[in-house]
C-alpha cells in the first residue's frame, strides 16, 4: 500500500496520485488537476495552514507537547520563561542561556512613560482590560519603528523579548486603571510571576507573594503558552504574513483570543456557574444545553476529543490555591456539572470534555483576579506561542495568506437608475 491518494476528475477521466507526507497532501498538486476548483472548508477544521515544529497535539489521546516535551513534565518541572525560551528557540536553555534570557526579559518590563500616561488616561474607567490590551499592544508599534524590520531574525527576537516582558505591565496597568488605583512599577528583583502578582495586587503595604500563588501562576502561564493552530495563533500567522510589525500582528491575535468561543471562555464559565447558582439547578441547565438553549462553556474542543490534558493539570493546581484561599464556592457546581455532562449521551456522543477554560477561572477568582482579567491572563501566557509561530512563519518565508472562495452571489446585472428601483 503506497502512502498516497489518487484524485480522479470524472469530467475528464484524468487522475493524479498525490503522496501523503507528514499527515497531509499538498494542495499545489491537485491544483494541476482541478484548476479553479477549491476545497471548501470555512472553519478550517480539516485544513492545514502551516508546517510547524513548535507544538504537537493528539486530540484523540489528549496529548500536548511543546517542542516534543510533554505538557505534564513542563508544568511540573519548568518555569514560564524557560518554556517561552523553548518555544521560541526549539531547545531548553542551558544555565548561561537561561540567565541571559531571564535578565533580558527582566530588564524590558517598563513601558515608555508617555505611553503609560497618555494611552491609559484616554480610556473610560470601566473599559474592559482586553479592549485596552488589544489596542495598547498595537500602540507599542509606534514606539518601536525598528520592529518593521521583520527580515532580521535578531530584530524579531528583540521585539519578542519586549512583548513577553511588557505583557504583565500592560495587563496590570489595564487592571489598575479600571479600579482607579495607581500603577505599580516592575520590581526587577522579583521573578516574572511574582512581579506580575505584585503589580496586580500591591496597595499601600508591601505585597507578600504566596509561594502557592507564585507556582500556580507559573503553571497556568505554562499551560496557556501555546496550542498549535488555534484561532488566535492562526490570526498571528495570517496577519504576520502581510509582513506587518509584530506588535500589530500580536494585537490581532489578542483580538481573536477575546472572543467567548476562544480565550473569552474562561470568563464565560464563571458567569455560567453564577447563573446556574446552585447544585439543584445543574440538571435543568444541562437539559437546556441539550435543547440547544445554552452552551456549556469550558466544554468541547476542535481538536481534543478526549479530556484536555491542561484541564486535568489545572484541576490539580486548584487544590494548592484553595488550600490557601479556601475552596471557591462555585467549585462544587463545576464538579457537579462535569460529572453530569461526562455521563450524558449528548456530550459523550459529541466527545465534549472539559477544556483548559473550565477550571482556570475558578483559580483566578480565588487568587483575587476579577473576571474581566481572565482572558488577559490567557493572553500573557499565549504571547510566546504567538511569537514563536510568527517567527517560524517568517523563517519559512511563507506566502501571504490569501484563501479563495465559492461565489454564491448574483450573476452580472446592469445598474438600475433610482427612479426604476
Ligand atoms: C480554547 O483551538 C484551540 O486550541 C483553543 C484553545 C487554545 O488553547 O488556544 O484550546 C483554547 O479556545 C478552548 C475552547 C474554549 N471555548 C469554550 O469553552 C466555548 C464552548 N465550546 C464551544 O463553543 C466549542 O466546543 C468550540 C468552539 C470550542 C469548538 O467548536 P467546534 O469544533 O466548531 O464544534 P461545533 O461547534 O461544531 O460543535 C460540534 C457539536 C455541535 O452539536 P451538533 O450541531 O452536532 O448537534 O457539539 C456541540 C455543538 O452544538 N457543542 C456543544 C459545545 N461545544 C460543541 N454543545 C454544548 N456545549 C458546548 N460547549
Amino acid at each position: 500500500m503506497t502512502e498516497s491518494i489518487t484524485i480522479i476528475d470524472n469530467r475528464t477521466g484524468e487522475s493524479l496520485e498525490i503522496p501523503i507526507a507528514n499527515g497531509g497532501v499538498d494542495a499545489a498538486d491537485w491544483r494541476k488537476l482541478l484548476p479553479g476548483i477549491w476545497f471548501h472548508d470555512p472553519g478550517l477544521a480539516t485544513t492545514s495552514g502551516a508546517e510547524s515544529a513548535i507544538t504537537e497535539l493528539d486530540g484523540e489521546n489528549g496529548i500536548l507537547r511543546y517542542r516534543g516535551y510533554p505538557i505534564e513534565q513542563l508544568a511540573e518541572k519548568s518555569t514560564f520563561l524557560e518554556v517561552s525560551y523553548l518555544l521560541l528557540n526549539g531547545e531548553l536553555p542551558n544555565q548561561q542561556q537561561s540567565d541571559e534570557w531571564v535578565n533580558e526579559i527582566t530588564h524590558h518590563t517598563y513601558l515608555h512613560d508617555k505611553f503609560r500616561r497618555k494611552m491609559y488616561d484616554s480610556y473610560h474607567y470601566d473599559a474592559h482590560p482586553m479592549g485596552l490590551l488589544c489596542s495598547n499592544v498595537a500602540g507599542l508599534s509606534t514606539f518601536y519603528p525598528d520592529s518593521k524590520d521583520i527580515d532580521d531574525p535578531a530584530n524579531r527576537m528583540k521585539q519578542a523579548v519586549r512583548l513577553i516582558a511588557k505583557m504583565p505591565t500592560l495587563a496590570t496597568s489595564a487592571y489598575r486603571h479600571s479600579v482607579g488605583q495607581p500603577f505599580v512599577f516592575p520590581d526587577n528583583t522579583l521573578d516574572y510571576a511574582s512581579n506580575f502578582l505584585r503589580m496586580m495586587f500591591e496597595l499601600g503595604n508591601p505585597y507578600e507573594v504566596d509561594p502557592a500563588f507564585q507556582r500556580a501562576m507559573e503553571v497556568l502561564l505554562i499551560l496557556h503558552a501555546d496550542h498549535e493552530q488555534n484561532c488566535s495563533t492562526t490570526t498571528a500567522r495570517v496577519v504576520g504574513s502581510s509582513h506587518t510589525d509584530p506588535y500589530t500582528a500580536m494585537s490581532a491575535a489578542c483580538a481573536a483570543l477575546y472572543g467567548p468561543r476562544h480565550g473569552g471562555a474562561n470568563e464565560a464559565v464563571l458567569n455560567m456557574l453564577d447563573s446556574i447558582g446552585s447544585y439543584e439547578n445543574v440538571e435543568p441547565f444541562i437539559e437546556g444545553v441539550k435543547a440547544g438553549n445554552e452552551r456549556l462553556m469550558g466544554f468541547g474542543h476542535r481538536v481534543y476529543k478526549n479530556y484536555d490534558p491542561r484541564a486535568r493539570i489545572i484541576k490539580e493546581a486548584a487544590h494548592d490555591v484553595f488550600a490557601v484561599t479556601g475552596t471557591n464556592p462555585l467549585l462544587d457546581i463545576a464538579l457537579k456539572l462535569e460529572e453530569a455532562a461526562l455521563s450524558d449521551e449528548y456530550f459523550i456522543s459529541r466527545k465534549l470534555y472539559p477544556n483548559v477554560d473550565f477550571y482556570s477561572g475558578l483559580i483566578y477568582e480565588s487568587m483575587g483576579f476579577p473576571r474581566n482579567m481572565f482572558t488577559v491572563l490567557f493572553a500573557i501566557g499565549r504571547m510566546p506561542g504567538w511569537l514563536s509561530h510568527w517567527n517560524e512563519m517568517l523563517d519559512q518565508d511563507s506566502r501571504i495568506a490569501r484563501p479563495r472562495q465559492l461565489y454564491i452571489g448574483e450573476p452580472e446585472r446592469d445598474y438600475i437608475a433610482m427612479g426604476d428601483r
